[in-house]
């Protein structure tokens, strides 16, 4: 009965207004169902995005088995990233709805506008010896649980130890931990926010915690997601949270952006103890500044994000002089504990304008490119495998109250002669006595964040001798369906689709499908169907050379020019002779076949393996692909069975130069 209510509050609070990520792929919180509408709008984290929308089902390759779910796999940066070399780059792609970028003098825009790109990240672990607070997908939709403290507020270690193991599922979906959330839950709100009329409830414990924010009044629950942190940014805890990006409207904003930004900037907590050598720190505090916390007997901590920790280093001195090799290397407190110890520190976001978008309408930016931003890859110095997350953020406002200088002493509060600035549904004046206008206006959602997330994927170590190299990722991004099945995602197509690169650069060429989505009933208020070649219900795509973008034939492989001049710097698999013909074949079959004859590889060679079906059925449908060493040269390439003149195109080019 409980999540009824939660479902129906979800439902009305929602207009549609938007971000979808589309490369890497964003989950906007689905995870295997085949219908059109997702299952549980409450999953992981809060999108504000409708609740029955078309979005990119979980990539899988088995089934709705955690651990046969393919993972999309990134080679890191080189050591000397920070010195501009050995790059690894991705290519973020998105759409947002009501517009973003534009300068106010000269090309103004109707909202003010940002969006806020960040990852966290973990060791990879196999996720069979996975714990409670391992990075995964979930196979079934349902969120995690969460019991809140009895509101004696007191409990041992032991007790803590046995509410979170009684809440926390090894099936389903862990991006933020538990702690975070039962820390968020404790925490008394930030009582100092324009909160405007929006009444905000209060805790079990009898408080108004950081679970309740104007955006999110009643509390609800996505996964365990901090409301207070969801709405705000940067913020003024520390979070797990890694920054990459703010795409602003005005970059007069970017110095504050990049210095408040807890990359680079310390931030406090109040931290209580079990004991009384206090030694064994509590997760949680309900007081939320530094009196609050000192007046009742806990320690005003400051803590700093870091890239990984460096625990060979055991020292301040030995810790610091590891700095200078392209690394910095602290010795500071880290999130999650109270001991300082080495770490590897992060530098500021970027900080840029946001591509030129328009109002109401979920499409590219004006050069005709999808919006987009260049992820550098980190370089992890443990050369560790990490299992990772993406979050975009798009935080949308307007001029009807100014935002930084709007605060807790705006809110509504007639009784007081307060009147805040926006107020719910207000009627106006329009000259006319007696006949006012209602415009529509939701205090809930004005200044407003929309965000999307991917899976878990995987940030690797990259192959011995090739850390200098640049390397780029080419993936497909969209799901089957026709233009209006697919909606508000995207038709397949290739990510870049626009490739100019150099000569020795190198291209990971890499994608993931589902097997399961058939995008059926019930489809809510978007269109249920999967129109598209082959079995429904699945995804496949391919890499074929053509001539040139015009055409829609592939070249004959006696034709090509791509596959004898590239080579092969890793590949999937452990045969290592890859000549040209075995990997235009394996790219064609998407990896079904992965040479020509049986005395290279065995039982998956053409020679041996059963025929591949003609619009790939019987080939997987995710590809974890190869990393290729290009030479001078243009080359268009195609897939063959998604690419369909007159419905869709799924073609690109790489012009290496
Ligand atoms: C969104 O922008 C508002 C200002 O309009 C700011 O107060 C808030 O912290 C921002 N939140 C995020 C997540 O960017
Ligand atoms: C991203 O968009 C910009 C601006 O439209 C464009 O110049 C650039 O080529 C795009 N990048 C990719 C990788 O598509
Ligand atoms: C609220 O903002 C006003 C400026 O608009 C400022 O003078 C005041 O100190 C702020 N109050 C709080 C509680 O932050
Ligand atoms: C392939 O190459 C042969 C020999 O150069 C040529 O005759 C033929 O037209 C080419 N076919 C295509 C499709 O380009
Ligand atoms: C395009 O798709 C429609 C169905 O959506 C189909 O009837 C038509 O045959 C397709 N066109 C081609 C060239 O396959």
């Amino acid at each position: 009965m409980m999540r009824l209510c939660m479902f129906l509050v979800v439902i009305a609070t929602f207009s549609d207004a938007d971000i979808y990520l589309h490369n890497p792929r964003g989950s906007n919180d689905r995870l295997n169902e085949q219908s059109a509408a997702r299952t549980n709008a409450n999953r992981v984290f809060d999108s504000q995005v409708r609740n029955s929308v078309l979005l990119e089902a979980l990539y899988d390759t088995a089934a709705d088995d955690e651990t046969g779910q393919y993972r999309m796999k990134y080679f890191q940066s080189g050591s000397a990233v920070n010195e501009g070399t050995g790059e690894s780059h991705l290519t973020i792609e998105w759409t947002n709805q009501h517009g973003c970028g534009g300068s106010e003098d000269d090309d103004p825009h109707k909202t003010n506008c940002h969006l806020v790109l960040q990852y966290m990240c973990q060791d990879d672990v196999s996720s069979a010896t996975g714990n409670d607070d391992t990075l995964r997908n979930g196979k079934d939709t349902d969120s995690q649980e969460h019991t809140p403290i009895d509101d004696e507020l007191d409990e041992s270690k032991n007790d803590k130890t046995n509410r979170k193991d009684g809440d926390v599922s090894s099936d389903k979906v862990i991006q933020e931990q538990w702690e975070w959330y039962d820390k968020c839950y404790n925490r008394e709100r930030n009582k100092g926010l324009f909160t405007a009329d929006q009444n905000l409830k209060d805790n079990d414990n009898g408080y108004s915690s950081a679970i309740y924010t104007r955006q999110n009044p009643n509390g609800n629950r996505y996964g365990y997601e901090c409301p207070e942190e969801r709405d705000h940014y940067p913020y003024w805890h520390p979070s797990p949270w890694r920054d990459i990006s703010v795409l602003v409207q005005e970059t007069t904003l970017c110095s504050y952006f990049q210095e408040e930004s807890f990359n680079v900037k310390e931030r406090y907590e109040c931290v209580e103890y079990y004991n009384a050598q206090r030694t064994q720190a509590k997760h949680w505090s309900r007081w939320n500044n530094e009196k609050d916390c000192l007046d009742n007997n806990g320690d005003w901590l400051g803590f700093v994000n870091y890239l990984e920790k460096a625990p060979d280093y055991t020292s301040e001195e030995e810790c610091q002089s590891h700095t200078g090799s392209g690394q910095r290397y602290i010795w500071a407190r880290p999130y999650g504990s109270i001991a300082k110890e080495c770490l590897v520190a992060l530098e500021m976001p970027e900080c840029k304008q946001s591509p030129w978008t328009r109002d109401n309408h979920l499409g590219n930016d004006r050069d005709g490119y999808a919006s987009n931003y260049t992820w550098v890859l980190p370089h992890f110095p443990s050369q560790k495998d990490k299992r990772c997350v993406f979050r975009i953020r798009y935080n949308i406002s307007t001029d009807d109250y100014d935002p930084y200088n709007t605060n807790s002493s705006h809110n509504h509060n007639p009784q007081e002669g307060v009147i805040s600035p926006v107020v719910n549904n207000p009627a106006v004046d329009i000259g006319a006595a007696n006949v006012p206008l209602r415009l529509a206006i939701n205090t809930a959602q004005y200044g407003r964040i929309f965000q999307d997330r991917t899976h878990v994927f995987k940030l690797t170590p990259r192959p011995a001798g090739i850390d200098t190299k640049k390397i780029y990722n080419l993936n497909v991004r969209g799901k089957r369906g026709n233009i209006v099945q697919v909606y508000p995602a995207v038709e397949y197509d290739f990510v870049p689709n626009r490739l100019t690169i150099e000569d020795g650069d190198l291209v990971h060429i890499q994608w993931t499908g589902s097997n399961t989505h058939n995008n059926g009933n019930p489809g809510g208020d978007g269109q249920t169907g999967d129109d598209g070649q082959g079995t429904t219900g699945t995804d496949r795509n391919n890499f074929v050379q053509m001539n040139q973008a015009l055409e829609n034939y592939p070249l004959p492989y006696e034709n090509t020019t791509l596959w004898s001049s590239v080579k092969v710097v890793w590949i999937y698999h452990e045969e290592s002779n890859v000549a040209a013909k075995d990997l235009a074949v394996n790219m064609a079959s998407a990896g079904y076949y992965r040479c020509m004859k049986s005395s290279i590889c065995n039982q998956h060679s053409v020679e041996t393996k059963d025929a591949l079906n003609k619009l790939l059925n019987n080939a997987p449908a995710s590809y974890e692909g190869a990393l290729l060493e290009f030479t001078k040269g243009t080359y268009h390439y195609m897939c063959t069975r998604n690419n369909d003149f007159t419905n869709r195109s799924q073609k690109g080019y790489i012009k290496v130069v």
